[in-house]
């Protein structure tokens, strides 16, 4: 008998997968999909205060191993998403909301909303490429993380997992100041920044000319991530960045990962996706002689 099960803070979860945000979860209905293939979790689109339209179009790119996306984080506000998530709560679907604001008041009303709404836990989104705080993202900055997670723990009491980017020139850094203020966990990676030109036209391609990588080609920047922020602190890490089969989330555990997101690799390989990568990871554990995933969680690292 194989045990998948695994634990993030107060979470436990039946399995490691967790739907990432920004992927089929702007309604309720999908996200149900998605956890009835297989997930046992569910990310939330990124919700911000108010109704927000997103960059004009084209706003993804399915290239050679990655997609480039510059959605500008559409969605329809706070206020108009809580009937989705109480859709959710009430089936028991395990639901992680993720919000994103400019400030640290801004955070903090929208994480009490979701709080109040049900959610089991908060994804800060600190790492979208497009979101600017004084001309950069809000994740390149470890004060404004430690304001903005210490304001939020201040007045909720569920999980909090700030997300952060790979835009930054030391992960380490970043991750300690979250781990300082006390968050419960942290979800790595984001998209990294990216861009393709259409020769003919002679400019960027996207409607906001840059984007965020993902898939395949980003996996091997999530797992030295993970792995990096793994060897230097110790709190739950949630791996995401590229994964499409079993090997892949294997890889982020051994990297120090307790669960994965899996985002992208819905479009190649389906909704389904949860469930097959659960029996892939399975299978490889049962051939290599492991009963338990916390036998393989870190395993890589030194
Ligand atoms: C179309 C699209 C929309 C996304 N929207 C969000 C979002 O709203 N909030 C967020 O934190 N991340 C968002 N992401 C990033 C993913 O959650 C994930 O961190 C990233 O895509 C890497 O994982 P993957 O390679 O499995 O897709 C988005 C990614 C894609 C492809």
């Amino acid at each position: 008998m194989i045990d998948l099960t695994t634990k993030i803070s107060t979470l436990t979860l039946k399995n490691p997968l967790i739907l990432a945000s920004g992927i089929l979860d702007e309604d309720a209905q999908t996200m149900q999909r998605i956890f009835f293939n297989g997930a046992a979790a569910v990310v939330t689109k990124s919700i911000g205060t108010k109704p927000r339209t997103g960059y004009p179009n084209p706003t993804l790119l399915d290239l050679d191993h990655c997609l480039i996306n510059a959605m500008g984080l559409p969605n329809p506000g706070i206020d108009n998403y809580l009937e989705e998530i109480a859709q959710l709560t009430t089936q028991n679907i395990p639901t992680i909301a993720s919000i994103y604001a400019d400030s640290p008041e801004e955070f903090t009303t929208l994480a009490i909303k979701m709080q109040t709404a049900g959610v089991q836990a908060i994804e800060l989104n600190l790492s979208c490429p497009h979101g600017q705080q004084y001309g950069l993202p809000l994740g390149c900055d470890p004060t404004l993380i430690q304001d903005i997670i210490t304001s939020v723990k201040h007045k909720t009491t569920i999980p909090i997992f700030p997300k952060l980017s790979p835009n930054v020139t030391d992960i380490i850094s970043i991750a300690t100041a979250a781990a300082d203020a006390k968050a419960d966990g942290i979800v790595a990676i984001n998209t990294i920044k990216a861009m393709k030109i259409d020769l003919d036209l002679c400019k960027p391609i996207l409607g906001n000319k840059i984007g965020g990588l993902s898939g395949q080609a980003l996996k091997p920047i999530g797992i030295r991530c993970v792995y990096e922020i793994a060897q230097h602190l110790n709190l739950p890490i949630i791996g995401v960045g590229g994964i499409t089969n079993g090997e892949d989330a294997l890889e982020y555990l051994m990297a120090g990962a307790t669960a994965v997101q899996i985002g992208s690799g819905i479009y190649t390989r389906g909704i389904d996706i949860f469930t097959k990568i659960e029996k892939e990871i399975t299978t490889w554990m049962k051939n290599h002689h492991y009963t338990n995933l916390n036998e393989i969680i870190g395993a890589a690292l030194p």
